[in-house]
């Protein structure tokens, strides 16, 4: 056994954000999901987790640039549909409950304001939108005028930061150390709040 492999270090390469997890399944527990639309799917770790977990009957669309991705996954029979497509000219013509965003707008720049507009048209009455991934200022100008509700993402999820408020939510409330922390981190935020490196936002339609 080679200790150097203890942990996986590449794992978050194919499974993007460990420690966004439990708080976007937090946001889709109890709620209905059953047509989700999963934009940049990738390997399919959303799509997993919602069959697994969330919502075993899910219909579930998967749209990614990677034919060679969609291909590898096919073969698990997660997606109900896997569409190779720029996400920026798809043309949808279904409501979703839920559509995922997770780690794939940050590279978009000035089209993200345009293909959030664009997918928000097709959320279902009460669905849910839901983008996670590194921040830049196009994102966060988009986030903040579409009214998102916007979290700094930091320590690998342990503690979230609401960026209008300063609020802070911790990943275990038992932990004593972790609540210290997030009060810390509120007290630093309030006098020097800088835009987060990572965000996990989301909006519900009306
Ligand atoms: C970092 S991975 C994230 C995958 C998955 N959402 C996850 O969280 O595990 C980003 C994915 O977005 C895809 N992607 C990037 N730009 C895209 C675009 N304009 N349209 C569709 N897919 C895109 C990439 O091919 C890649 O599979």
């Amino acid at each position: 056994m080679n200790p150097d492999n203890f942990p996986d270090r590449q794992y978050t390469y194919v499974y993007h954000s460990p420690g966004i997890e439990p708080w976007i399944c937090g946001l889709l527990k109890d709620r209905v999901v059953e047509n989700v639309l999963d934009v940049g799917c990738g390997v399919g770790s959303w799509g997993f987790l919602i069959k697994n977990y969330i919502s075993p009957d899910a219909n579930i669309i998967g749209v990614d640039l990677s034919a060679e991705k969609l291909e590898r996954l096919k073969k698990f029979k997660i997606y109900n549909e896997l569409i190779p497509a720029d996400i920026t000219t798809l043309k949808l013509d279904s409501k979703f409950d839920v559509i995922l965003a997770i780690e794939v707008l940050h590279n978009l720049s000035n089209d993200v304001a345009v293909f959030l507009s664009y997918v928000e048209m097709h959320l279902a009455k009460k669905g849910l939108i839901v983008v996670s991934g590194p921040s830049n200022p196009h994102l966060m100008r988009a986030l903040r005028k579409r009214n998102y509700e916007v979290y700094d993402y930091q320590l690998r999820g342990l503690v979230l930061t609401n960026t209008a408020t300063g609020k802070t939510k911790v990943m275990w409330r038992e932990s004593k150390f972790l609540r210290i922390f997030g009060m810390l981190l509120r007290f630093v935020r309030f006098f020097g709040a800088k835009d987060p490196k990572y965000v996990l936002a989301f909006k519900e339609s009306v």
